[in-house]
């Protein structure tokens, strides 16, 4: 038995069934060309026949996404099939996907067929779907209740008509991992032909199941798994790509099977799927949560900074996260302060450091999250003001539709008691970026900075209300492997960049003056 799994996904498909999560063909073009790069084996991009606007998203992702086989899904009629054969006949490697219920309770109330009725149409729609590709997915709908004879005769029959992957949908997540795992091994066991075909299995999320579900699958020799980028899907959602492979490849020696997904593209596939899908990812979701790699609590963060060894089983970077975080709050102890007031630019002498833990603390018992805003009031509260080396003197930006925007900036520097007036103009993709530029080409040019200082994050937000209302912006600059955070404030919202930008390098300044002259580093 082959060793690799075959990573279906189906966020274009299942997930996009998500409540709110429509997507236009050009965002679904988007998330293919990114699920191109992330690696999946084959993309479910739709089902054509469901609307216009499907139709031609399927048509899209058909012509212009390379890598992947691309596959829509139809229902077991001629108009489905039809319809989905000309939506992906555009690209390079296609699969039609077919489906019908095969349970009781579906076959009944829904379909109003027999098995037996049931078992024709499945006979002659994977014969007609394999009159357009060789590439012909069945799925026997609602599999995991579906009694255990009877499916083992539809997957006979759907192979010998001409299927080659098999799909055993758990579809409203009922099952539990030992029973899917039998299902399974019993399917492999005792359809006679199962080896003519691949077994894939499709796990929906009810009972928080549908991982655990699918890799029982495969310990069971199921070798497709369909999942879902961020876990979206039709009600609680279809099993996680993310958290499938995560523990494939976490749990290696265990499982023994090789994935073609580049895991390092996993987070940014997570971020573009939730921005053009709009559905937001819990802060604890596994792998891709904004809590996934943060640690609060004091005892893990002094173990983390020790070794990451001791509080986490994969690294952040081996899924495309640049670095693990240490949130401060009141759980956090001296060790994880000292290392982010180090990390944001302050090297503290010790009775400092004392005292500056002290008032965290005291900060930390009113307030839920300490940012790194909050240290750097404390530290210029209560320990020393950094200070104004730079500051804005004049600036003016010209920008518009069609032009490139313009800045000229003018700084006071003041260095050993002396002060400079000084500007110099640039151009930007925005009028920030092109204020930004004046300011490093000026700065440089003055000697005050060797280089030009890395913008990491930029935040504006309002901090009063109405039109008139004050703008602050928070910037994060990286300088020659340190990291310094910027206010500033201002109604115009231009000027509290600049402000910002420039507090920022007031800081990178005075830590430079004071690692040289006056401080040895702790
Ligand atoms: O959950 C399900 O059964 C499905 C099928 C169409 C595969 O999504
Ligand atoms: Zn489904």
């Amino acid at each position: 038995m082959q060793n690799k799994i075959v990573i279906f996904d189906t966020t274009l498909r299942d997930g996009e069934q998500s409540p709110g999560a429509s997507l236009t063909p050009e965002e679904k073009v988007k998330i293919a060309k990114q699920l191109a790069v992330l690696g999946v084996d084959i993309i479910e991009a739709g089902f054509p026949v469901s609307s216009p606007g499907d139709f031609s998203a399927v048509k899209l992702v058909a012509q212009n996404v390379k890598g992947p086989v691309i596959c829509g899904l139809a229902r077991c009629t001629r108009k489905d099939i039809e319809t989905c054969a000309s939506a992906i006949k555009g690209a390079k490697r296609s699969r039609i996907h077919i489906f019908i219920a095969t349970s009781d309770i579906h076959m009944k109330y829904k379909l109003k067929k027999t098995p037996e009725e049931v078992l024709e149409i499945a006979k002659e729609s994977v014969k007609y779907a394999r009159r357009f590709t060789d590439n012909v997915e069945f799925s026997a709908e609602d599999a995991g209740r579906t009694e255990f004879h009877y499916l083992c005769k539809v997957v006979e029959v759907a192979i010998g008509s001409g299927a080659t992957t098999i799909n055993i949908p758990d579809t409203v997540g009922y099952t539990v991992p030992e029973e899917f795992s039998k299902l399974i091994k019993n399917l492999i066991n005792s359809v006679p032909n199962m080896d003519k075909a691949v077994l894939s299995v499709h796990c929906h999320n009810d009972l928080g199941l549908a991982v655990a579900n699918s890799l029982a699958a495969v310990v069971s020799g199921a070798r497709q798994i369909e999942c879902t980028i961020n876990g979206i899907g039709e009600r609680a959602g279809n099993a996680s790509l993310e958290e499938i492979v995560m523990t494939l490849k976490t749990r290696r020696k265990f499982f023994n099977l090789t994935y073609g997904i580049n895991t390092k593209e996993i987070y940014k596939t997570s971020r573009l799927v939730s921005s053009l899908t709009s559905i937001p990812v819990q802060p604890n979701k596994a792998i891709v949560g904004s809590n996934a790699f943060a640690h609060e609590a004091g005892i893990h963060q002094d173990g983390v900074l020790k070794s990451k060894l001791t509080y986490e089983i994969m690294t952040p970077q081996s899924v495309g996260i640049p670095r693990s975080t240490l949130v401060l709050g009141k759980h956090s102890g001296r060790h994880a302060l000292h290392k982010r007031l180090i990390d944001i630019g302050y090297r503290l002498r010790k009775n400092e450091l004392d005292t500056m833990f002290q008032n965290f603390k005291n900060l930390a018992d009113k307030k839920k999250y300490i940012f790194d805003e909050d240290i750097i009031a404390l530290v210029e509260e209560k320990i020393e003001k950094i200070p104004e080396c730079c500051s804005v003197d004049y600036y003016h930006i010209s920008s518009g539709s069609g032009i490139i925007p313009v800045a000229t900036v003018r700084l006071r520097l003041s260095k050993d008691k002396k002060i400079k007036v000084a500007q110099e103009a640039a151009n930007g993709d925005g009028p920030v970026d092109a204020a930004y530029n004046a300011i490093d080409s000026l700065l440089i040019k003055e000697k005050v900075i060797t280089s030009r200082p890395k913008l990491v994050d930029y935040k504006l937000h309002s901090i009063s209300v109405g039109r008139d209302a004050q703008g602050e912006v928070i910037t994060k600059v990286d300088y020659e492997g340190m990291s310094f955070t910027g206010r500033g404030t201002s109604t115009d919202i231009i000027e509290a960049s600049i402000k910002s930008y420039l507090n920022a390098i007031n800081r990178i300044v005075y830590n430079k003056n004071r690692g040289r002259q006056r401080r040895p580093p702790l």
